[in-house]
């Protein structure tokens, strides 16, 4: 079954309108593959959401970083899932660890979360990973494993939803999980999907890698079967995010 590999590009809270703009000219002119090879998913803050989708090619699309959990209302500070839906805005990324840790965003509220946004015709970039600690005590499984049944005992249909496995200690720290640990905590997560979910999910949703991607490692990733994609953030910013797209011409190892 093809998984058509996806990239992400995380852009957190940077950038000014100028800078934004200037992201986009570079991707616009950037020599990627075609839509029907690779996904790209673009997710600048909130506030540049509607500029950046309105100068952004068509074949790219844009994600918020977060939305809010249920039906909007008095949530001061918060943005709404009917919000993005109502700007067009296709993509969310949630549970991103940065939440999590600084937000005490614990896996019951990402999986609301999750749910609340697919039902409003959001598609998710739903992140799941372990912290250094708990990759040095092993339970790095049990740990990505419960972050994903918070999801699955929320939802009903897995067709929109790209999970990102990030490991915590990978994210903006230059210390990227190598090929071999990707490709085994993927390749178990799938497998978790097969038991928990069912074989189709399984074998047709995306589970793409986070965490300190460059241009530099990006093929080496890409050459695993398990890993479908990147989810990008410091390298979005940069125009090596071009050759990051271009990985989906990697071919996979048997
Ligand atoms: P990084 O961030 O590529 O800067 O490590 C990845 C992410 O947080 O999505």
């Amino acid at each position: 079954m093809a998984r058509k590999f996806f990239v992400g590009g995380n852009w957190k809270c940077n950038g000014t309108t100028e800078e934004v703009k200037k992201i986009v000219a570079t991707l616009n002119d950037g020599q990627v593959p075609s839509a029907d090879i690779v996904e790209v998913v673009v997710s600048p803050p909130y506030i540049f959401l509607p500029v950046v989708q309105s100068l952004l090619k068509p074949d790219f699309h844009v994600a918020a970083q977060n939305c809010w959990v249920k039906k909007g209302g008095a949530f001061t500070g918060e943005v709404s899932a009917e919000m993005l839906v109502n700007l067009g805005i296709p993509w969310v990324i949630l549970g991103h660890s940065e939440r999590r840790a600084l937000l005490n965003e614990s896996n019951e509220f990402v999986g609301d979360k999750v749910a609340y946004a697919l039902s409003q015709g959001l598609k998710v970039i739903a992140c799941v990973g372990e912290t250094l600690e708990q990759r040095e005590s092993g339970s790095t499984l049990e740990v990505v494993a419960a972050q994903t049944k918070a999801i699955a005992d929320r939802v009903t249909s897995w067709e929109n939803i790209v999970v990102a496995y990030e490991p915590v200690w990978a994210i903006g720290t230059g210390k990227v999980a190598s090929p071999a640990q990707a490709q085994e905590v993927h390749n178990e997560l799938r497998k978790w999907l097969h038991a928990n979910v069912s074989p189709d999910v399984a074998s047709t949703t995306r589970i793409i890698y986070g965490g300190s991607v460059s241009g530099a490692n990006c093929k080496e990733l890409a050459g695993n079967p398990d890993v479908d994609g990147f989810l990008v953030g410091g390298a979005s910013l940069k125009p090596e995010f071009i050759d990051i797209i271009k990985a989906a011409e990697v071919e996979k190892k048997a």
